[in-house]
């Protein structure tokens, strides 16, 4: 199962959510590949790689001929693999231009090595490039993280109909698993307006909005400079528990159960 994580909006989580997703996965007893398809590689910082690890690279698998085996490097947490991004990656709309079935290049790349996962998560940039055309066209489903303020409201219709776009476009498969709402306040610190853009999301795509949704932690956004996932940060904590909660939603949407239980 290929998932692409998806959203031109920046900050809306997809990187949050792509290491913690795939690590909450890995612990449930999959094989997981991480593919880190931004030019700032920052899940690839997030689990821990260092400037100098980063070579070699998604770019070297797209842009070199790379086999893919030679770029994955495993992380600290069993199960889960990645291949790292990088700074190259910012120029693939250039270095892609000419080449003939650019969009492609990731599918092709993947091919190896995808009967040897379960899961396959593509962390994209905040943009709808040749790349996050290339991570659709590799996968069979995608994931929409939002943050619940108007303009990602608005963001998520003009998303939306820019992947249909494409899906028609491409005669594309993948379909919507689902959109996870990210960044909500506590109770305490909801505002009116806050509710009222979930209640309207909610409403109009329905039961493509997953259950669980993600609230605002500062240990999430502490665990990145430890280099690890909330489950080695703060296993215990109610981020850690959301994640499980969202991963077994995600489980069950792609019609796969915990091993771990
Ligand atoms: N639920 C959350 N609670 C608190 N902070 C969060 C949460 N989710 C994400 N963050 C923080 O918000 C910031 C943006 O998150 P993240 O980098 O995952 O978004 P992104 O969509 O990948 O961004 P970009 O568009 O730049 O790739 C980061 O500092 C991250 O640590
Ligand atoms: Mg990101």
């Amino acid at each position: 199962m290929v998932i692409t994580v998806i959203n031109n909006k920046g900050g809306t989580g997809k990187t949050t959510i792509s290491v913690n997703l795939a690590a909450s996965v890995a612990r449930s007893g999959y094989n997981v590949l991480l593919i880190d398809l931004d030019s700032q590689a920052s899940a690839a910082f997030y689990l821990g790689l260092s400037r100098e690890e980063l070579e070699p690279s998604l770019a070297d698998v797209l842009f070199n001929e790379l086999p893919i085996t030679e770029a994955i490097r495993e992380t600290d947490i069993p199960g889960l693999d990645i291949v790292p991004g990088g700074i190259e990656l910012a120029h693939s709309d250039l270095i892609l231009a000419d080449v003939a079935g650019r969009e492609d290049c990731l599918l092709k790349a993947i091919k190896p090595v995808k009967n040897h996962y379960d899961f396959i998560i593509c962390d994209c940039s905040p943009s709808i490039s040749t790349l996050s055309v290339n991570a659709l066209i590799a996968s069979d489903t995608y994931l929409v993280p939002i943050t619940p303020q108007y303009l990602s409201l608005e963001g998520l219709v003009s998303l939306m109909e820019a992947v249909d776009k494409i899906k028609t476009g491409m005669g594309l498969n993948a379909n919507l698993l689902g959109i996870v709402i990210n960044m909500v306040s506590t109770a305490s610190q909801q505002t009116r307006s806050q509710a009222n853009i979930i209640g309207l999301v909610r409403e109009h795509y329905q039961k493509a909005v997953f259950t669980n949704f993600i609230k605002r932690y500062a240990k999430l956004e502490e665990a990145p400079a430890h280099g690890c996932s909330i489950f080695e940060y703060a296993p215990k904590s109610p981020a850690a528990l959301q994640y499980n909660m969202l991963a077994q939603e995600v489980l069950s949407r792609c019609g796969m159960e915990d091993k771990a239980v």
